[in-house]
């Protein structure tokens, strides 16, 4: 089929790319000239495993193409996707200004029938204000349906996430376009359901909600398994074993970051405010992880004493493994949270280092994890990536003025780390 998609983020290019993997002609669209000329070139210019290769591929085989001209990618296909930014705003509320100036700019555009779908996070009713809009501002005044259809990826497992979703979601107000959304998604064979377009929005804000109270849930488990002297590891696995429960999305931590999970618990109580429903609930979810970030800082500064004139070595940057991306990071949280207590800190992440040298300023930035120790007074662990499971204990624990270790996302096994001298403190264990 026929496709285009507008934003080229991490949504809307790995879409692209993996619509194109299955034999779909695929458009994408960004604003950004700059953005277009780099894809257009063969840059990425984001780091998610796997993209560039597919990207270069489908360009090189013809189904992949980029403009940065939003009525060439809308008169090119019958399915155009909207895959722009929703950013939040200071109240808690999203942005919700790029989606309705992108449906503006497609009903412009519009000569014959399309199917416009969102698949940007949006808060429930945007389905409706899109169809106002595109209906307000077609010259045309030709028919459309808009389609809510979420998107589920992962940062960092985007592409696995995208070829084999666990289900697709496709939310309409009328029958005409189930059968062209269905026939986009087969390839995938993955489970389709369909509901109205207020269901599917509510799925998304539902499932990120639900994932964010499960890491909530278990940093509180964390805190009564310290005080216990149990270890939230083997809680997690005990529970994780009942089906119903899953062990997934409980590992205890410095708490949840990323552009989804902060952004979207706000907005979902924030629009369940507006509705008539306190979600209680989900405030406490936010104030665990909040306090999670104290309760971590509150550890270091137990040790160490005094941070002033203190020099901490600092593994990780990025929200989690397997990206560059540091937007709402709880590492930087913390590097920052650091800083401001006095410590100086030398800094590494294998991927996202670029991206925060604008956001952290005044730290060393060392290429090489096995260096960041040198001449620190404790090193401390602040995202899950696995290859700092390699790390050269031995030559960190020598480099450091006390071999001190603070985990914050339990990577290392205690037990050892105490047989090979360590002071060694993690998150409920
Ligand atoms: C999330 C959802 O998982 C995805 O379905 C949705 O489309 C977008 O939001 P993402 O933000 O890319 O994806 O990352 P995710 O892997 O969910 O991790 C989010 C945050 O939770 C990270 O900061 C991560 O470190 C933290 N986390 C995750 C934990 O602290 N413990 C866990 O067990 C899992």
């Amino acid at each position: 089929m026929k496709l285009t998609l507008i934003g080229t983020g991490y949504v809307g290019l790995v879409t692209g790319a993996c619509f194109a993997e299955v034999g779909h002609q695929v458009m994408c669209v960004d604003n950004d000239a700059a953005k277009v000329k780099l894809l257009q070139s063969g840059g990425i210019p984001i780091y998610e495993p796997g993209l560039e290769e597919l990207v270069k591929k489908n360009v090189a085989a013809g189904r992949l193409a980029f403009t940065t001209s939003t009525t060439e990618g809308v008169q090119k296909s019958d399915v155009i996707f909207i895959a722009v930014p929703t950013p939040p705003q200071p109240d808690g509320s999203v942005d919700l200004s790029f989606i309705e100036r992108v449906a503006r700019d497609i009903a412009a555009a519009m000569t014959t029938y399309k199917i416009v779908v969102d698949k940007s996070t949006v808060p429930v009713k945007t389905g409706e204000k899109v169809a106002e809009t595109i209906k307000r501002y077609c010259p045309a005044k030709v028919e459309f349906d808009v389609v809510s259809n979420p998107e589920f990826l992962r940062e960092g497992f985007a592409v696995g996430d995208l070829m084999k979703p666990d289900r697709i979601v496709i939310g309409v107000r009328s029958q005409r376009p189930v059968a062209a959304m269905k026939e986009i998604y087969t390839p995938f064979k993955a489970p389709i359901i369909v509901t109205d377009i207020n269901s599917a929005e509510l799925i998304k804000h539902a499932a990120n909600s639900f994932l964010a109270l499960k890491i909530s849930y278990i940093n509180a488990i964390a805190n009564v398994c310290e005080a216990a002297g149990a270890n939230v590891q083997e809680v997690a696995q005990g529970i994780g074993l009942d089906e119903r429960i899953g062990r997934r999305f409980l590992n205890a931590g410095i708490g949840f970051g990323g552009s989804c999970f902060p952004k979207d618990l706000s907005a979902f109580i924030k629009i369940a405010g507006q509705i008539g429903y306190d979600f209680r609930l989900l405030k406490e979810v936010q104030r665990i992880n909040a306090d999670q970030m104290d309760w971590f800082v509150k550890k270091i500064i137990d040790t160490l004493w005094v941070l002033k004139d203190k020099k901490i070595g600092v593994l990780g940057l990025a929200f989690k493994q397997n990206t560059d991306d540091v937007r709402s990071s709880p590492a930087i949280d913390l590097c920052q949270r650091l800083q401001k207590e006095g410590a100086t800190l030398r800094v590494h992440d294998p991927k996202a280092m670029d991206k925060t040298r604008s956001i952290l300023k005044n730290v060393t930035y060392v290429d090489d994890m096995n260096a960041v120790a040198d001449g620190c007074d404790a090193l401390v662990v602040a995202t899950e990536w696995d290859e700092f499971k390699k790390l050269d204990l031995e030559r960190a624990r020598k480099s450091l003025t006390h071999p001190i270790m603070f985990d914050g996302r339990n990577l290392f096994d205690r037990a050892e780390m105490e047989r090979l001298g360590w002071i060694y403190k993690s998150v409920g264990r």
